[in-house]
């Protein structure tokens, strides 16, 4: 079986960390006898500086001819004047837009090897095993009308009813498939938005009677989070709300570069580390490449290779089961700090056994 895979590799430690993934993904596929055919596109900044265009027609049409696309992050400096349509920033909402996009799933769970990795204590994150589910394609990211001039600036959170609906499904959906329990995370208790959020979300749930269904105020998440992760299974959230406790949720792992996701909802899925192009570490060799290995994982688990996803995630545990660490988690029951290329040899490598 050959899969045709879009590849963006994007700004900042974008290229170093997805060059580690095609590491990984050819020692698996060789081993599990599928082909990846890789197809490179330009997006954010470094497509503006060729294109002049931060989301290329070429892009999307060469992740909709593809059967997943495989993502870096994108951003930087150089492009954070420009106009907002020339922003990468930009380019990736309208990728995502485009694609159809709307569910983003954001796993986060606990490598014991990695346990006092965390700023939490070892028995607040010990079993810890949640998801965030977070609505990828409205609220207040594209809600119209927005505005900007010298004196006043505002934005609009809206959603519909069809939005809510099939975000929650995705959410129930996931539910089913792990511990029963979804978390539904807003701010009914000030926005309009929220109440309408809450009662479509009751409504999805008479469709899942075994699952357990809570409402949480988002700032009460947000303690909540640190405070007992393990309370949480399936935290389902807004596009701005899931932005921000999904990075929240990362450090209970031990580090942003650890965390993986999978969007969905469209024809073609797309594969991303949470984190962001992290311009002060790029080009050091430092970045840690597991965020994106893991999402390469979970793009075989997409597109069916469920085998090869196994051998990925049992790999990474057994290099740090015997202690190699980047630099971001390196604090912590290193063996050896090895830099972004070291990692994703070894991950290959153990991959290959
Ligand atoms: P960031 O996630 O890029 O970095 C936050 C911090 O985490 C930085 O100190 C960074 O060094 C560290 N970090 C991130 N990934 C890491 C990794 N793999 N290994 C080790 N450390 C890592 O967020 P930011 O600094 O707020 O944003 C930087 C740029 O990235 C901005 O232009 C922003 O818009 C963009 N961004 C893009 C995406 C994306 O492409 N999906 C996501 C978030 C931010
Ligand atoms: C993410 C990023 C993006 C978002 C930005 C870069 C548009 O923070 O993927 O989490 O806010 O969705
Ligand atoms: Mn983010």
């Amino acid at each position: 079986m050959a899969y045709k895979i879009a590849v963006i590799k994007g700004d900042g430690i974008g290229p170093e960390i997805i060059d580690e993934a095609i590491k990984v993904l050819d020692a698996v596929s060789a081993k599990e006898g599928f082909d990846l055919d890789y197809k490179e596109y330009l997006l954010g900044g470094s497509a503006v500086d060729v294109f002049d265009n931060p989301c290329p027609d070429e892009t999307i049409k060469g992740a909709l001819n593809s059967d997943a696309v495989l993502f870096g992050a994108i951003g930087g400096p150089k492009w954070d004047t420009l106009p907002k349509e020339k922003r990468p920033e930009t380019g990736l909402l309208k990728l995502r837009k485009s694609l159809g996009l709307f569910a983003n799933l954001r796993p986060a769970i606990i490598f014991d090897e990695l346990i006092d990795a965390s700023t939490l204590k070892p028995e607040v994150i010990k079993g810890v095993d949640l998801e965030v589910v977070r609505e990828l394609t409205g609220g207040i990211y594209f809600g119209e009308p927005r505005y900007k001039d010298d004196n006043k600036a505002y934005n609009t959170m809206i959603y519909s009813r069809d939005e809510i609906e099939r975000i929650a499904r995705v959410a129930f959906e996931e539910a089913q498939k792990r511990r029963k329990k979804v978390t539904s995370v807003d701010k009914a208790n000030v926005l309009e938005v929220s109440e309408l959020w809450r009662e479509v979300v009751e409504e999805v749930a008479k469709e899942y009677p075994e699952v357990e269904l809570e409402h949480m105020y988002v700032d009460n998440a947000a303690m909540q989070l640190v405070r007992d992760p393990k309370q949480f299974d399936v935290i389902l959230t807004g596009n701005i709300f899931g932005d921000i406790l999904s990075d929240e949720a990362s450090m209970i792992v031990g580090s942003i570069g650890l965390l993986p996701s999978a969007s969905i909802g469209g024809k073609v899925g797309l594969f991303e580390p949470i984190h962001g192009s992290a311009p002060d570490i790029a080009g050091q060799g430092i970045a840690n490449p597991i965020a994106t290995i893991l999402s390469a994982a979970m793009m075989l688990d997409y597109l069916g290779e469920n085998k090869g996803a196994k051998r990925i995630r049992k790999a990474i545990k057994e290099v740090l089961r015997d202690g190699y660490r980047t630099k971001d988690i390196a604090n912590f029951g290193a063996k050896e700090v090895v830099t972004t290329s070291e990692m994703g040899s070894l991950i290959a490598e153990y991959a290959s056994k």
